[in-house]
């Protein structure tokens, strides 16, 4: 089953939507494997934010990203990765659709509430990242036939 990571980010802990986020990917549909609320360290934040470097909003993104706790989960569904980017919306608010957490909470890029990851192959690398084997629980949900189809 594919996973993703997803993170609240410190605005969005700041602001009570940690409840929001996760309620909306719970009706989705996903399930959640793994769920962390902690601190990030700046080596953490700079092997997350890797691809980034160099970039003009790199340093204040890691300073936002450790600036105050994060909820980091890992979710897991068919297509979870493009699932969880669709419900998050657009990376810069103003170019979110309606009806996506970004859309309806946020106004700019740089406080955009949540991370998740963009590819299936970047998900597996930010999952071990994050989180250690032994964190994540596989389980099945009585439910689970209706939603999924295999
Ligand atoms: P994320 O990784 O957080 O899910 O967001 P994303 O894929 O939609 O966006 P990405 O390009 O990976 O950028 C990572 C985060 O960096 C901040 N950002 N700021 N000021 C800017 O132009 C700018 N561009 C990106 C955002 O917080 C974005 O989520
Ligand atoms: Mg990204």
């Amino acid at each position: 089953m594919e996973q993703t990571l997803v993170l609240v980010k410190p605005d969005g802990v700041q602001r009570g939507l940690i409840g929001e986020v996760i309620s909306r990917l719970e009706r989705r549909g996903l399930r959640l494997v793994a769920a962390k609320f902690m601190n990030v360290d700046k080596g953490l934040a700079e092997t997350h934010y890797a691809i980034h470097k160099g970039k003009p909003f790199y340093e204040g993104l890691i300073s936002y990203i450790t600036s105050a706790p994060v909820m980091a989960m890992v979710w897991e569904g068919p297509n979870a990765v493009a699932a969880v980017r669709q419900t998050m919306g657009a990376t810069r608010p103003t170019e979110a659709a309606p009806g996506t957490l970004r859309h309806d909470f946020a106004l700019e890029v740089g406080r955009n509430l949540t991370h998740a990851s963009d590819e299936p192959a970047n998900a597996e690398k930010e999952v071990a990242l994050w989180f250690k084997k032994d964190e994540l629980v596989a389980w099945k949900r009585e439910v689970d036939r209706w939603i999924f189809e295999k």
